[in-house]
């Protein structure tokens, strides 16, 4: 064919006319994981290019030259990629443009109800109270859409943090009452539709000092486990996410606030107990029961006023890179969930969002709004490190 500037324009145009562009397959063959198997006993949690991106700009900045080696480091270390709004579902497919090894799992966080962070500010969301069918069509839809293409490629997913625990303990505010029913339909939704043979499943489950409490493992169990089964009890799920964006210890004995005076309270002094005396409640209600734990912020013990202070706490460290040696069957992986730079919420008493965790005496300020990078305090967790890098 004879080619000039008319017919390669030609050409140009029926390319761009196709319906979208063949994505790279990471392994050769689908991917058929199950909710009935520890995904992370044969794949590694990938290091992904969004997270690699924002710790490459902070060793840019970094003048200190042992310093910068030790953050160059941080790049390889796998994470979870956050689905926070309608707009960074676009993080998805710009990750899947990449290479990714045939034996990483790609994590994700799914995370845009509406209503969300219904009992502080820091994460308040994009969609309103009632806008369940936005959260469906627009964000759910969409993300198990691109799933679908990418039948090649593992995925595992954490859905949606903090929010069925808000129903279970913050009931008794309003927003929280408002969000409940679209909660509970999303979370729903989002399980029903994201069960595919290339993805795990685990659902937010807050961490010790939240449904840890004697009193409330049974109740948040059976919150959790109705909408599990709402869901069709999807054969993909395998259980539930803790510590994210958390600071508790794994196995820290007898636990950081085992000498407070409602310690009597609570038996889930720490991660690994946790998972141990909610999985059993969550067994008893009929939903499977495995964990995932968040060990990303979690490397300095003994820095917190009280358990419930979750904003930026000062003198955090890395913990524990991802690994499936856990030594504990229930728990399938130590998993970096929040990645460790970005903010938990702004300092700035002035902003909509801020929140007063976010300006206690035991939170580093300034911080910027949640999910920003802040190049200081990724120093101080990088300083700070156990194991150091
Ligand atoms: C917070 C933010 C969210 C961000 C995530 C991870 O929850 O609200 O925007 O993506 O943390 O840093």
């Amino acid at each position: 064919m004879k080619t000039n500037t008319a017919s390669l324009l030609a050409l140009a145009t029926a390319v761009s006319a196709l319906p979208s562009p063949v994505q790279k397959r990471a392994c050769d063959a689908p991917v058929k994981l199950s909710g009935s198997e520890n995904a992370f006993a044969s794949y590694t949690l990938h290091p992904n290019s969004f997270y690699r991106a924002e710790v490459e700009a902070a060793v840019e900045a970094i003048s200190d030259a042992s310093l910068k080696e030790a953050a160059a480091k941080v790049a390889d270390v796998g994470s979870f990629l956050w689905l926070d709004t309608i707009a960074n579902i676009e993080r998805l497919p710009t990750e899947l443009a990449t290479e990714i090894p045939c034996d990483n799992i790609l994590g994700l966080v799914i995370y845009d109800l509406p209503g969300r962070d219904c009992a502080a500010k820091a994460s308040n969301g994009e969609l309103a109270v009632g806008e369940v069918d936005r959260y469906k069509t627009e964000y759910i839809d969409v993300i198990a859409g691109i799933l679908k293409e990418n039948p090649n490629q593992a995925f595992a997913l954490i859905i949606e943090p903090d929010s069925l625990p808000n129903l279970v303990t913050n009931i008794d505010e309003q927003a929280c009452q408002d969000s409940a029913e679209g909660y509970r339909e999303g979370v729903a939704y989002a399980l029903e539709q994201l069960n595919l043979d290339n993805v795990v499943m685990y659902m937010d489950a807050g961490h010790g000092g939240w449904l840890g409490w004697d009193a409330n493992l049974d109740p948040g169990a059976e919150e959790l486990a109705s909408v599990y089964k709402a869901a069709g009890s999807p054969s993909q799920f395998r259980g539930i996410s803790t510590n994210i964006a958390g600071w508790n210890s794994f196995d820290l004995t007898p636990g950081e606030f085992s000498d407070a005076t409602d310690a009597p309270y609570n038996s889930a002094q720490n991660e690994q107990q946790y998972v141990k005396l909610f999985g059993a409640a969550l067994k008893t209600a009929g939903m499977p029961n495995h964990a995932i734990v968040d060990t990303g912020r979690n490397g300095v013990t003994g820095l917190r006023e009280e358990w419930g202070h979750w904003c930026n706490v000062d003198g955090a460290g890395f913990g524990v890179r991802p690994t499936s040696d856990t030594g504990d069957e229930l728990v399938d992986a130590f998993v970096w969930g929040k990645p460790g730079g970005e903010s938990d919420g702004t300092s700035d008493t002035s902003a909509d969002r801020y929140d007063s965790f976010c300006g206690m005496p035991d939170a580093y300020t300034p911080s910027p709004e949640a999910g920003q990078w802040n190049q200081a305090y990724f120093e101080m967790l990088l300083k700070n490190a156990k194991p150091a890098f």
